[in-house]
């Protein structure tokens, strides 16, 4: 279910490392298969690496129970909460998760900035991925030292403007209310479930009992691309294509999605907007 960034990153280290990456299976539903994830943890599990929320299908994983079975195992567990830090109220500490991340341009901020949060004694035992200014204590030709938490970790100097901005992007979705969002986020993602399912031929691809305002569709004969365009050209913005989740793709046995997701500017109206201009493409694409 994993975005590339959280499937690229480790093919390299299992390359460095001669590790070996396990993948947990996906259901027809869309959602993980925990029964087989427990059945894959081993003593030699070093990381348990899963999104919290799918871009693609929208699914919200069980991340509490997966990271209960990854601390049990002796694993170390890394969260991608890029999708997940809008739309659902994150307690890193609730959820126990020794790492977690999200990126600036998801949660209404800029792009090149993100968050990256880490337990302290973990983050205190690993070495730093970067050297420069900054993250250093003393320098000296012989031998350096390294700076305390978090400055170890952050060599060079830093955007800080983006920084500032996600900071304020940040306020801006705590003081609009989080769960004031979801209700009318799930309200949304209620009617156009409804309203889409109803197009023949069209077929929902993941229906996990817990998701987020997306939906990811196909179209029966036609080519999401083409479906994409068309709506497009009515003013209907969705993405279309793999989702940079080719692995998810290939697991459906389809080239990619039309996908529609919805946040707290949508309304109704536009629903039945793309409704209507979906129905004026398969009619022009049939
Ligand atoms: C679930 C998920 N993980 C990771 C990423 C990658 O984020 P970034 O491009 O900021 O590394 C994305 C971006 O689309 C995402 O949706």
């Amino acid at each position: 279910m994993e975005h590339h960034s959280n499937i690229v990153p480790w093919q390299m280290l299992c390359e460095e490392k001669k590790a070996v990456l396990k993948i947990i299976p996906v259901t027809d539903e869309g959602e993980l298969d925990v029964i087989a994830y427990k059945k894959l943890l081993s003593p030699k599990t070093k990381l348990v690496s899963i999104v919290h929320v799918s871009n693609s299908l929208g699914t919200v994983n069980p991340v509490k129970e997966i990271i209960k079975a990854a601390h049990e195992a002796g694993a170390v567990t890394l969260i991608d909460g890029a999708q997940s830090t809008v739309h659902l109220d994150i307690d890193v500490q609730e959820m126990d998760c020794d790492f977690f991340a999200f990126s600036g341009h998801k949660v209404y901020g800029p792009t090149g900035v993100g968050v990256f949060y880490g337990k302290k004694g973990i983050l205190e035992k690993m070495p730093p991925f970067m050297g420069g200014g900054e993250m250093i204590r003393e320098v000296t030709f012989e031998k350096t030292t390294y700076n305390e938490l978090p400055y170890k970790y952050e060599a060079g100097t830093p955007n800080i403007a983006d920084t500032v901005a996600l900071k304020s992007a940040l306020d801006f979705i705590t003081e609009t209310g989080k769960q004031c969002v979801r209700n009318h986020e799930m309200e949304l993602l209620e009617y156009a479930t409804r309203e889409l399912e109803a197009i023949p031929g069209l077929k929902i691809i993941g229906k996990a009992k817990e998701k987020i305002s997306v939906i990811s569709f196909i179209i029966k004969n036609i080519h999401p691309q083409d479906i994409g365009v068309l709506l497009d050209n009515q003013g209907i913005a969705v993405r279309t294509g793999h989702h940079c989740t080719q692995p998810l793709m290939a697991r459906f046995g389809i080239p990619g999605t039309v996908r529609a997701s919805f946040a707290m500017y949508n309304t109704h109206e536009e629903i039945d907007r793309l409704v209507e201009g979906l129905q004026k493409a398969i009619k022009m694409l049939s």
